[in-house]
């Protein structure tokens, strides 16, 4: 297949699927010792979504994901590549990503999921482009779901008061000349994966009734090493992609980076010498959910009228692995597409 030189991948649709049951703050202080006040300062989160307990990874990512079909206005027969990024993947195979499409009936797609973390979202938005860009697929989804609710240990108030469950979703196209992925930078630091892991349930260490009592099937986090490297990795990251696009961070109109914490954002904002006005923020109502936390993000901003036609924006994400990866988009409205 001839690859048109330049051509590059753009968002055509974006979709999300946030459970309705809420917990806020309040509620979780009954469960552990915490407080509303101290979430907030520490944290900036005020309530969050948590799944029912029948909802896994697919349900949510599946609404999602025919939302941004939907939005994008293709078929579902045009659909070519589904990828999933998740760490709470329904079952360890068949992947989360074959059945949504088998749930959506994308009877031509082929199917992956990916493990990245947090940085999920990214790290396959990354790769669904590369698909786009030569010429292989036209039609990429790319979906974030995740239902952490079910690996989180709720007696262990330093990781219960963060973590939460939704979905968000992409359709990944061609762009109009001009417009769509501009530079992808993705990075990894392996040694630092015992910071942020859940040690049960894989080959090295199977579920067995010891694994379960001392709760090794539950998320486990070094908040402050975790800290320290995220208020490094989201600057970095966004400056390395924004560099790799040619451009500077005077360019960009809007950073939507993983919703983890409050404070790691204000700390990147002042790193990047940049407005807090310049960073979406919902961590506020969702808290942080992992791979689709930045599509989440990514629809507020377009529904509440943060992105223009034209405008730069940077998708940065930052987690377990440990991993981090930045995208630098020219947005292209998906009501003007042209192609
Ligand atoms: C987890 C995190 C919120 C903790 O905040 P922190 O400001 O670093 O808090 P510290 O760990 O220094 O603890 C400060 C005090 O608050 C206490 N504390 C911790 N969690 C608390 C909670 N939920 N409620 C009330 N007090 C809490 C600690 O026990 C400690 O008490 P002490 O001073 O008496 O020992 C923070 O480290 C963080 O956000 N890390 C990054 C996590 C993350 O983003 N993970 C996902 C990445 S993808």
């Amino acid at each position: 297949m001839i690859v048109p030189t330049g051509l590059k991948a753009g968002i055509a649709g974006v979709g999300v699927c946030l459970p309705d049951r809420v917990l806020t703050n309040d509620e979780l202080a009954t469960m552990v010792d915490t407080s509303d006040a101290w979430i907030r300062e520490r944290v900036g989160v005020r309530e969050r979504r948590i799944a029912d307990a029948a909802q896994a990874a697919s349900d949510l990512g599946a609404v999602a994901a025919a939302r941004a079909i939907g939005h994008a206005g293709v078929a579902a027969e045009e659909v070519d590549l589904v990828i999933v990024a998740t760490a709470t993947p329904d079952t360890l195979f068949p992947a989360t990503a074959c059945i949504i499409q088998d749930k959506l009936r994308l009877k031509n797609a082929a199917a992956f999921d990916l493990a990245a973390g947090c940085s999920g979202f990214v790290y396959a938005l990354a790769a669904g482009s590369r698909f786009v860009e030569s010429g292989l697929y036209r039609t990429v989804l790319v979906v974030g779901a995740e239902v952490l609710s079910k690996v989180t240990d709720w007696s262990d108030r330093e990781t219960c008061i963060l973590l939460a469950d939704g979905a968000g979703a992409v359709v990944l196209r061609p762009a109009a000349p001009g417009y769509g992925i501009l530079a992808v930078k993705l990075g990894a630091d392996g040694s630092g994966g015992r910071y942020l892991r859940r040690p049960a349930g894989g080959s090295r260490l199977p579920h067995t009734l010891k694994t379960l009592a001392a709760k090794l099937d539950k998320l486990q986090m070094d908040g402050q090493e975790v800290f320290r490297f995220a208020i490094k990795a989201l600057p970095e990251a966004t400056l390395q992609a924004l560099a790799a696009a040619g451009l500077g961070k005077e360019d960009v109109a809007l950073v939507i980076p993983h919703q983890a914490n409050r404070r790691i954002i204000e700390a990147a904002a002042r790193r990047l010498e940049l407005p807090m006005e310049k960073f979406m923020i919902n961590l506020d109502r969702y808290g942080n959910t992992s791979s689709a936390s930045v599509p989440i993000a990514l629809h507020e901003a377009l529904e509440s009228g943060r992105l223009q036609d034209g405008d730069i924006v940077a998708l940065t994400a930052f987690g377990a692995g440990l991993t981090w990866g930045s995208a630098i988009l020219r947005w292209q409205s998906p009501a003007g597409r042209t192609t």
